[in-house]
Parts: C-alpha cells; sequence; structure tokens
C-alpha cells in the first residue's frame, strides 16, 4: 500500500478495515469513512479549513467536563439528535412523540409523593401540573416514574448554577414521581421561560458564525418509564412561544405543545390559596407497550 493518491485513498481505509470482525462497527466506520472523503472532495477541504476543524474539535473537548456536555449540544444544533431520536422512535399512532434528551437530566433526582413542590426554591412562577399516563388502549399506568426538570425563570438548570461543593449540586425544579392506581401524576413547579442553549463555547461561536440564536422554547422535560412500555423521553412546550419555530435545537413536535393556563391569585389545584397568580398545565402521555 503505497503512493496513495486522492483517487485511491477511501478504498485504502476501507480495505484497511476488512479484519473488524464486529460487523456492525465495520458498517458504521466503512459508511463514516465513505461520507467523510466525499465531503471533503465536495467542498475541496483546504489544509487551513482542515486545521480549523481540527481546533474546533479540540475546543469543544477541553470545554466539555462532568457538568458541561458540549459534545451533545453540538449534535443537538447540527440536528443529529432530532435525527436519532426520530429513526428510533416511530411509534404507533396515537403515542406521546419523543424529542430529544439534551444535556440536564441527571440520574439521581430527588424522590417526590405526588402533589409534593419540586422547585424546591427555584425562582419562577407557581405552575400546577398534572395528567394521567396511558398504554394505547387507553388503560390507565399505575406506578410509571415520571422524571421531570425544568430552567428556572432566569433560564438555567440546577446544574448550571455553581456547585454547594465539588461536582454537588441542590436539586430544583426537577424529580420523579410515581403515578398512582388510575395512572394520574400531580405536582407543583414553577413556569417554564425560554432560555439560550449554553453558547459561551466553541458551538456558540458557531452559531454565531451561523447567524443563528441559541434560544429554546419554554419546555417541561419528562422522561417516563413504565414496566412492559418504551421508556418515553420527551418535553411539553408552551403554546405561543416566540421560538416554537426557531428551537436552535429541533425539539418542536406539534403535538407536545400545550396550553399552560394563567389564573390570577385564588384557589389552586391543590386546594391551597394563592395569594400571587400562578399557572396550570394538563398534559397527558400514551405509552407505546414494548
Ligand atoms: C434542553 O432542553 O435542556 C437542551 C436540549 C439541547 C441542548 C441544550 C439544552
Ligand atoms: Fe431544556
Amino acid at each position: 500500500m503505497r503512493n496513495i493518491n486522492e483517487d485511491t485513498i477511501t478504498q485504502a481505509v476501507l480495505a484497511s478495515m476488512e479484519q473488524c470482525h464486529n460487523p456492525r462497527l465495520r458498517t458504521i466506520m466503512t459508511s463514516l469513512v465513505q461520507h467523510l472523503h466525499s465531503f471533503a472532495r465536495d467542498v475541496k477541504l483546504t489544509e487551513d479549513e482542515w486545521f480549523s476543524a481540527i481546533k474546533f474539535l479540540t475546543d469543544v473537548g477541553h470545554i466539555t467536563d462532568d457538568a458541561r456536555q458540549e459534545f451533545i449540544l453540538l449534535s443537538d444544533v447540527l440536528g443529529l439528535s432530532t435525527l436519532v431520536t426520530a429513526q428510533n422512535n416511530v411509534k404507533p399512532a396515537g403515542c406521546t412523540e419523543a424529542t430529544v434528551f439534551g444535556p440536564f437530566f441527571i440520574e439521581d433526582a430527588p424522590e417526590y409523593p405526588l402533589g409534593a413542590d419540586i422547585s424546591n426554591g427555584a425562582c419562577g412562577e407557581p405552575c400546577f401540573v398534572s395528567g394521567r399516563v396511558m398504554s394505547t388502549d387507553g388503560t390507565p399506568l399505575a406506578g410509571v416514574t415520571v422524571d421531570v426538570w425544568q430552567s428556572d425563570e432566569d433560564g438555567y438548570y440546577d446544574v448550571q448554577r455553581p456547585p454547594t461543593a465539588p461536582g454537588e449540586h441542590v436539586h430544583r425544579a426537577r424529580g420523579k414521581l410515581t403515578t398512582d392506581s388510575e395512572g394520574r401524576y400531580y405536582f407543583k413547579s414553577i413556569l417554564a421561560q425560554p432560555y439560550p442553549i449554553p453558547h459561551d463555547g466553541p458551538v456558540g461561536a458557531m452559531l454565531e458564525a451561523l447567524g443563528r440564536h441559541p434560544w429554546r422554547p419554554a419546555h417541561l422535560h419528562y422522561m417516563l418509564s413504565a414496566p412492559g412500555h418504551e421508556r418515553l423521553i420527551t418535553h411539553v412546550f408552551r403554546d405561543n412561544d416566540q421560538y416554537l419555530d426557531s428551537d436552535a435545537v429541533f425539539g418542536v413536535r406539534s403535538t407536545l405543545i400545550s396550553d399552560w393556563v394563567r389564573h390570577d391569585e385564588g384557589t389552586a389545584p391543590d386546594g391551597t390559596t394563592m395569594d400571587r397568580p400562578f399557572h396550570t398545565l394538563k398534559y397527558d402521555f400514551v405509552l407505546n407497550p414494548a
């Protein structure tokens, strides 16, 4: 294998992988190399441009740590996360649609009883959220783990706030609940607001260079896990948000947009008296049997 040139390099790399014993890895790497080489030929990539790309990816790596996942952001703003989510979540009509996961989920969110205030002091206008979880035949699903997480009024998730000790955050506006015997879930939190994805790093610079904004429409994240059903990762969006048609990460689905109703002070759904305006959101989910 000598004197490889512009015309023979692709075939040479593909041939070098012929001994790979993992068929899926070989399929993926063969296609990746073919597409990468086609891309470089197509745009006639210069050496300076190639080096800028290496520097960009190096910067993405350097800014990434346990609290900041710049590679997920990159995948999100390039639409790759939405593409992978969409092609792996084809569901029968009537099922709730999935959307992007995002980088702010944590495994060990606090567990709360139904009706609890999961805001735990996060800033924002009060919001009472409720709904039911059902199977495709309408059967209510009891015992479903409902993981929810959202940003506060300032547009920050708890994990973006300064830690109380290295790697430790007070968990605010996130929690795990369990549906009751009729498939119901309900909790108190705060009103979600639009927020910009972290844009002080290389991905933000790329958006700026492309003339794009970093904003996401207001939403509440859900992960629903029920025995015998496919896990659902999705959001519910606030109707009339100015960014619904230009979400920086391409995550909006019409079926996931809901009316978050504003109420003047008075009696809240949990029977308490509110001395300030509050909001309510009702959203039901239909899970796909596994
Ligand atoms: C989020 O909704 O939390 C999110 C999704 C993609 C990129 C950044 C944030
Ligand atoms: Fe989010």
